[in-house]
């Protein structure tokens, strides 16, 4: 009989998501039990005060798990079979900054994408590199799943620099659009769907997608994305505006290529004249995230820790969640469960740089994830993975080299980014702001 239970570490254990990550674990004891859960972070006051709502739900809920929270790396990676990485090196306020510059210039300015994305990635690669040898130290046969963004080029320098180590690259918007292809067909969620998909992070495309028959769905799910995008309509009450719009706006990226079904990051990429008239400089994602997601999860923490129970604690499993914990479950019970991961090409985008770090669907078991092929890209599809590969590339170039020009190369090269002269005054502006987390250009 197996009767393992697994270690788990949280690193950004203040981050909003990890109350979420924490309801899907207590409720998915029968498919994957822990027995201790820690969190991580370098932010002793804010982790608090997750980590005291969250005591106090454990105790409630899982007596029997031991949990703690610490901002010492030892007591964090030691004994751990899993780590869920979910950093913001530079937390909101350099996230507003990274959206706010670009825009000022013109220039889409948003998380992952552009010179927004590029900022955030060259804050993003030690510190996650940080994670990476603090488990290798700790916990040398622990697996970690990181979804810091921006993933993409976290993978790239995580490949490139620590390429033996046992770090998997995910993002959860492929699997949120799935659920609501799911919904759009009727069927219970992802899980029901077989898919095929491919592209770099925030960068892909769905060319099949079929129910567990068999039955192709794309025609279904075409007719439906070309008139709704991805936009749920009156199922969604209460979804953020920015988000809506993102949904909404994917059946003209649709439009661009009505053979395959796209990721709606795309629409950054192919309309950023009209992202960019659309957009308020002096209110950007991150106000709406501190306004909302933030401020509520913080809230209702503080409200737990005010009643003294947890009886009534309001969050809730999500797409994002339970997506993690079923990876850690087909790798703990080696189940070959189909899916996406961001991993070295090597050969399944059959015409794409093999070292490009791609996203595919995988099964996954024991030994993590087999790349499943996907064949060539389409020409389209072919020029612009190539290009924004190159972007992504070129940011860790600059990491590894402290190199302005290969900085400000990526930038140019970015398809957002109108022309080199606009790059640099963006990239100039961005190294004073960046000053505390980024190493010396030279
Ligand atoms: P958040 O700011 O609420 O939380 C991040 C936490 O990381 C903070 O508590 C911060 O103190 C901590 N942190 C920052 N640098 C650290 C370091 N070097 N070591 C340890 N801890 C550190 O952010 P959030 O909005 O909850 O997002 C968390 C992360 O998850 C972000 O990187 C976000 O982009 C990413 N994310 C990824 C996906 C995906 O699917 N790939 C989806 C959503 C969010
Ligand atoms: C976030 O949730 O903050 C991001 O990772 C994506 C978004 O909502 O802008």
């Amino acid at each position: 009989m197996d009767d393992r239970k697994f270690s788990v570490l949280i690193a950004g254990g203040g981050s909003t998501y990890t109350p979420g990550i924490v309801m899907t674990l207590l409720e998915s004891q029968k498919q994957f039990p822990i027995r201790k859960l820690k969190f991580y972070d370098n932010d002793a006051a804010r982790q608090k005060k997750i980590a005291d709502a969250i005591a106090i739900l454990m105790k409630e809920r899982a007596p029997e798990v031991e949990f703690l929270a610490t901002t010492d790396p030892e007591t964090a990676f030691s004994d751990v079979d899993f780590v869920m990485a979910q950093i913001r090196v530079g937390k909101y306020a350099m996230r507003s900054v990274d959206e706010k510059i670009p825009l000022k210039h013109g220039v889409v300015g948003q998380e992952t994408t552009g010179p927004g994305g590029i900022a955030y990635g060259l804050r993003s690669i030690p510190g996650v590199i940080e994670l990476v040898d603090y488990m290798e130290q700790y916990s040398p046969n622990a697996w970690m799943l990181n979804y810091s963004n921006p993933a993409a080029i976290v993978a790239e320098a995580t490949r490139r620099l620590r390429p033996n180590s046992r770090i998997i690259n995910i993002c959860d918007m492929p699997i949120a659009i799935m659920d609501r292809m799911a919904k759009i067909v009727g069927l219970p969620g992802r899980n029901d769907l077989v898919f095929r998909y491919y592209g770099l992070n925030h960068f892909g495309w769905w060319t099949d997608v079929r129910d567990k028959t068999g039955r192709d769905l794309m025609p279904q799910l075409k007719a439906y994305v070309a008139k709704n995008g991805y936009w749920l309509q009156d199922q969604e009450p209460g979804k953020e505006a920015s988000w809506i719009s993102t949904y909404k706006k994917a059946a003209d990226v649709y439009a661009l290529d009505p053979t395959t079904l796209p990721n709606t990051y795309l629409k950054y990429y192919l309309y950023p004249k009209y992202v960019v008239e659309h957009a308020d400089p002096n209110y950007t994602r991150t106000d709406e995230v501190e306004a909302g997601r933030e401020k509520t999860v913080f809230g209702e923490c503080a409200r737990v820790v005010a009643n003294g129970t947890a009886k009534d604690i309001q969050f809730q499993a999500s797409n994002h969640s339970t997506y993690i914990v079923d990876l850690c479950t087909a790798i703990a019970y080696d189940t070959k469960q189909r899916l996406l991961a961001i991993i070295p090409n090597e050969g399944a985008v059959a015409n794409i740089d093999p070292e490009a770090m791609v996203e595919v669907p995988c099964l996954f078991g024991a030994n993590g994830p087999e790349r499943l092929s996907m064949g060539n890209a389409a020409t389209f599809q072919k020029g612009l993975i190539t290009e924004q590969n190159c972007v992504e590339k070129l940011v860790v170039d600059a990491y590894e080299q402290h190199s302005y020009i290969k900085l400000w190369e990526a930038m140019s090269l970015c398809k957002i980014v109108p022309d080199a002269q606009v790059a640099k005054d963006i990239l100039d502006e961005m190294i004073v702001a960046n000053k505390d987390f980024w190493p010396e250009l030279k």
